[in-house]
């Protein structure tokens, strides 16, 4: 888009737009300012979300190989890049010549096989795949929306750009538009569909490897060239899929038109959210990876995290490394309860086919949202997560209408549970989601007990659902 339409366009939006200051206008260069940006309202398609879906697919699908060293937090910094468990950095890894990973390399490949002499094999997988079976997937599993990366670190796109690459002219791309196949199959199973952009790392502008977190920022191609081609890039996918989210990653080079980006952005997709990995003075969200907050925040946050050690597809990852079904719904409801969504990803292989043990995950999550979902989706943080520190069983809270959700962490040993820290009014139901009838409740000083004779079998996280809520007390 030239800057005359853009300019167009932002005059032209009413009410809604976030275009610039009339001040700005009348010196005559368009600048959208920072104080209408942070005026975006946060929409309530994402507040009432929850859940939606990552996807980490790109050429390092192929090798598919990272030591599963750990997550992210729980391993030695100084150890993190040489034994990379993130498979999408595998040409980074690669670069470090001391790694796990540039030995599997050698030992698999040879020496003179290049990362990027994985391109043919990917396009040629990539043919087998079928988009309309993952977005039925994600929407049987309960996400409302998907994110895809288009461009990683690496810097091959997943959709045909008309930007040229100046340090790779020849075709870094994949062979069908799998951002554009995607988005249009997500969107037709209801669901609203995000793109992923490396904006701060791309490793086609650069031979060195990242080996410590200070190289990390240093790393980010501060050129010219590289700010136009990364603003090319964001402008092109802005227009030709108006993705949800605009979800950016690392940080944005400094030359990059960050706050014209974010205004054509709105302008085009007024409902649309951005992340904070921009490191922008605004966002519409914070994005913890591999890690949630303890706390009710009053600004959105998106926890992300792989369902193993990695975001990309690593094929040495068996039931050691990925989350259990019990951790991941208990994660799912606790982040909710705190005012998050969890950002789920999956790793899917060059053919589109998504691992067994990722599978089971995304189908057990999904079994239990079918009954209790009601209490996470379109639901909002209440007046305190969990119950007083200590008391009672390990619970939190939700809230939807005149509805207080309480979901039972753990399935607790005995026939009844105490819920502390509430009082309840007379004529109050409660209900466990999934059973056929009401239970039975007594109040019990500051505590609720509750009978769970009637609850549905299974080694889940029961919920109940008490209406008119009850207050908090202690
Ligand atoms: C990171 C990583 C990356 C992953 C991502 C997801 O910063 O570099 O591999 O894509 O964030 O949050």
């Amino acid at each position: 888009m030239n800057r005359r339409t853009f300019h167009r366009m932002a005059l032209g939006a009413a009410a809604g737009s976030l275009g610039g200051s009339l001040l700005a206008r009348a010196a005559g260069a368009y600048e959208p300012t920072w104080e209408s940006l942070k005026k975006h309202p946060l929409p309530e398609w994402y507040q009432n979300a929850k859940l939606g879906i990552f996807i980490h697919w790109g050429l390092y699908s192929v090798p598919a190989w990272a030591p599963p060293s750990g997550e992210p937090g729980k391993v030695d910094p100084k150890k993190w890049f040489t034994d990379n468990a993130y498979a999408e950095w595998y040409l980074n890894t690669l670069r470090i010549t001391d790694s796990p990973t540039y030995r599997h390399h050698q030992e698999t490949y040879g020496k003179n096989f290049d990362y990027y002499d994985f391109v043919p094999k990917f396009n040629q997988e990539v043919m087998k795949w079928n988009p309309e079976s993952w977005a039925k997937l994600f929407r049987k599993v309960g996400a409302r929306y998907a994110v895809l990366t288009t461009k990683h670190h690496d810097g091959f796109t997943l959709w045909p750009s008309g930007v040229k690459n100046p340090k790779r002219p020849g075709k870094l791309a994949a062979s069908r538009d799998l951002a554009g196949e995607l988005t249009a199959a997500v969107r037709g199973q209801g669901l609203k569909m995000g793109l992923y952009y490396s904006g701060g790392l791309d490793w086609t502008f650069t031979n060195e490897p990242i080996k410590t977190f200070g190289d990390l920022m240093r790393m980010v191609p501060q050129t010219e060239e590289y700010a136009r081609y990364a603003d090319a890039h964001w402008r092109e996918l802005t227009d030709r899929y108006k993705p949800a989210v605009m979800w950016n990653d690392i940080s944005y080079p400094k030359a990059g038109q960050i706050p014209q980006l974010f205004s054509e952005y709105y302008n085009a997709v007024p409902e649309g959210v951005i992340n904070n990995r921009f490191s922008a003075p605004f966002a519409d969200f914070t994005t913890p990876e591999y890690a949630k907050y303890d706390k009710i925040t009053e600004k959105k946050w998106e926890s992300c995290r792989g369902l193993g050690f990695s975001f990309g597809y690593n094929q040495v990852e068996g039931p050691e490394q990925v989350i259990a079904a019990d951790k991941l719904i208990a994660l799912l409801i606790d982040i909710v309860s705190k005012n998050g969504n969890l950002l789920l990803n999956i790793g899917p292989k060059p053919d589109g086919s998504i691992s067994a043990i990722q599978l089971d995950r995304l189908e057990k999550l999904g079994d239990w949202l079918a009954v209790n979902g009601e209490g996470i989706f379109d639901t909002r943080p209440w007046v305190r997560a969990a119950p007083p520190a200590g008391r009672g069983a390990d619970v939190r809270f939700t809230k939807k209408g005149n509805s207080l959700y309480a979901y039972l962490l753990a399935r607790p040993q005995g026939q009844s549970v105490s819920v502390a820290g509430l009082h309840a009014a007379g004529n109050m139901k409660v209900q466990v989601l999934g059973a056929a009838a009401p239970s039975e409740w007594k109040q019990s000083g500051d505590d609720l007990s509750i009978d769970l004779s009637k609850a549905p079998a299974g080694p889940f996280a029961l919920g109940l659902k008490l209406t008119p809520a009850p207050t908090p007390v202690g």
